[in-house]
């Protein structure tokens, strides 16, 4: 069985509340029972922070077992350089996500520390950028 963990960065624990008109109105938690319900053959963790260390302290903890970190480092990826070296500094191979199309929106969003180090990127399909990442890892 595929073991699979999602991480997801500071704020996406107000998913469902927050600026659903950008981020939709389901929260996390909903999404993933549904999610896990689509994919019974694989094991799906779920970690959510809002401190970047912690967010590192994880990375590392799965980074060499996992089969692969689907991650959505939220406003860090366009500002730590530090969880960007975790990415290289793993075995496991991890797929950057984001629920909106940071290109389409403000200019600091267009950077990103993760995407260099990432396998590949998802972005703009909203909840269902997770569901496209755990099925580029089956
Ligand atoms: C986000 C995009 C980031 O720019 C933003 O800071 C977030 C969420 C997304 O999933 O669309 O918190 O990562």
């Amino acid at each position: 069985m595929k073991k699979l963990i999602i991480i997801n960065g500071p704020n996406l624990n107000l998913l469902g509340t927050r600026e659903p008109e950008i981020y939709g109105s389901l929260s996390f938690t909903e999404f993933l029972d549904e999610v896990k319900g689509k994919y019974p053959n694989v094991d799906i963790d779920y970690y959510q922070s809002n401190v970047e260390g912690e967010l590192i302290n994880k990375i590392q903890e799965v980074g060499f077992s996992y089969d692969g970190i689907i991650l959505n480092a939220a406003a860090y990826t366009h500002t730590s350089v530090a969880i960007g070296d975790a990415i290289n500094a793993i075995k496991t191979p991890v797929v950057e996500v984001h629920i909106s199309n940071t290109f389409s929106r403000e200019e600091f969003r267009h950077t990103s520390y993760i995407s260099p180090n990432a396998k590949g990127v998802i972005l703009g399909f909203g909840l269902q950028s997770y569901e496209l990442a755990i099925q580029s890892f089956i």
